[in-house]
């Protein structure tokens, strides 16, 4: 049941850090190692592999884009990302050296299915992470990951995809074990990381009063956006569609770059902007970016509402609001940046009068293609 939370969503927010530190439970042996052997793919298949192809829907879709970025940068092999339901009606490349990831936290999702049996008809070996045992992808694959969110009971992803972001980063960083790419120091300091983010997801939890608060004021809004870059991006598209599915607002999330490509005209007075800021530590440029990126929309007449780490001051002059989230490397940081997001939206489906755990003409597995 509920426990005391007035809907599923805000309890199964509050079970997050549980989720993350379950699902990294018993994968990282004490030297620092990965240990996935329970996947069932030896490390000569993986070794052999040349391209991941990573399919998935909706939420589950951006944990995979995330993905991408972690894995190419980890291991040096070319990942893919695509939308389940346009892969296989693209004769697309794949082999028997292609992994292929499909993510989805049902296991039932019929567009998702369709395409890991494509995927296997042309040869390629396909790992599922999913969140329900025995379900029909990973009964159907032939190596699964299992995440430990634990049952979700509101239709809108939240503690899924905080482990499907951990599945994505340990498959990751066991790909570049086995292969021995980039198996240094930044790797074993990641992993280190990893085990520090329960804590840090309850540091925000902690802290999400006031963006409760900015929800409520700007629930009247007709229209919020949202941008990123890099990880940050799938983020961006992440807030975007909570907010769409649950308080029925027209959102978008955009890469912050692409705004002056075209979406930049969207923006007038008061139009609520949220900007997910990479850590300033690490790769800077692409934090010296964005802090330009938030002082061209805010010239333009936008809300800047700005998820920025702790300590980072750069972003203060160009920001109505600032949430803070704790220090996490960038590749990371889409652990600790979603939740504000998840809050906002749910509080902002809660001002409006809309049923936060039941949205209307949705579904919390697609079973049909
Ligand atoms: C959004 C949401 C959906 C699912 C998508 C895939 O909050 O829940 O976008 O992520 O339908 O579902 P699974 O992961 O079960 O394949």
């Amino acid at each position: 049941e509920k426990d005391g939370y007035d809907h599923f969503m805000l309890k199964e927010i509050a079970e997050q850090p549980k989720a993350v530190a379950d699902t990294l439970l018993g994968r990282i042996g004490a030297d620092g190692r990965l240990l996935l052997d329970q996947m069932r793919l030896s490390d000569e298949e993986l070794r052999e592999m040349d391209k991941v192809v990573v399919i998935a829907c909706g939420t589950a879709y951006h944990a995979g884009m995330v993905a991408k970025y972690a894995i190419e940068h980890w291991t040096r092999v070319p990942c893919e990302v695509e939308l389940a339901s346009e892969f296989r009606y693209r004769d697309p490349v794949v082999g028997r050296r292609t992994l292929v990831v499909a993510i989805s936290q049902s296991g039932e999702t019929m567009d998702t299915l369709m395409a890991l049996r494509y995927a296997r008809e042309q040869g390629a070996r396909v790992l599922a992470i999913c969140n329900t045992n025995g379900a029909t992808i990973p009964r159907e694959s032939d190596a699964v990951f299992y995440t430990y969110a634990g049952p979700e009971v509101a239709v809108a992803s939240t503690k899924a995809f905080l482990t499907q972001l951990i599945a994505c980063y340990l498959v990751g960083l066991y790909l570049g074990q086995v292969r021995g790419t980039k198996w240094g120091d930044e790797v074993r300091s990641v992993v280190r990381d990893l085990s520090d983010l329960p804590s840090k997801v309850d540091q925000v939890l902690e802290t999400m009063e006031p963006v409760r608060a900015l929800a409520r004021e700007l629930s009247t809004a007709t229209s919020v956006l949202f941008v990123g870059r890099h990880v940050g991006f799938p983020v961006a598209l992440e807030g975007a569609l909570k907010l769409k599915e649950l308080a029925y607002m027209h959102a978008e999330g955009f890469a912050a770059a692409e705004l002056k490509h075209g979406p930049i005209a969207l923006i007038e007075d008061g139009v609520p902007v949220v900007v997910v800021v990479p850590s300033p530590r690490g790769r800077s440029v692409l934090h010296d970016k964005i802090v330009s990126n938030i002082q061209e929309i805010r010239a333009r007449g936008a809300r800047t509402i700005v998820i920025a780490e702790e300590g980072d001051e750069a972003v203060v002059p160009y920001a109505d609001h600032i949430v803070r989230v704790p220090e996490c490397p960038t590749l990371l940081q889409p652990v600790v940046a979603t939740v504000p997001l998840q809050v906002f939206a749910c509080e902002m489906a809660s001002a409006r009068g809309f049923d936060v755990d039941q949205p209307r003409n949705l579904a919390k597995s697609v079973t049909v293609e």
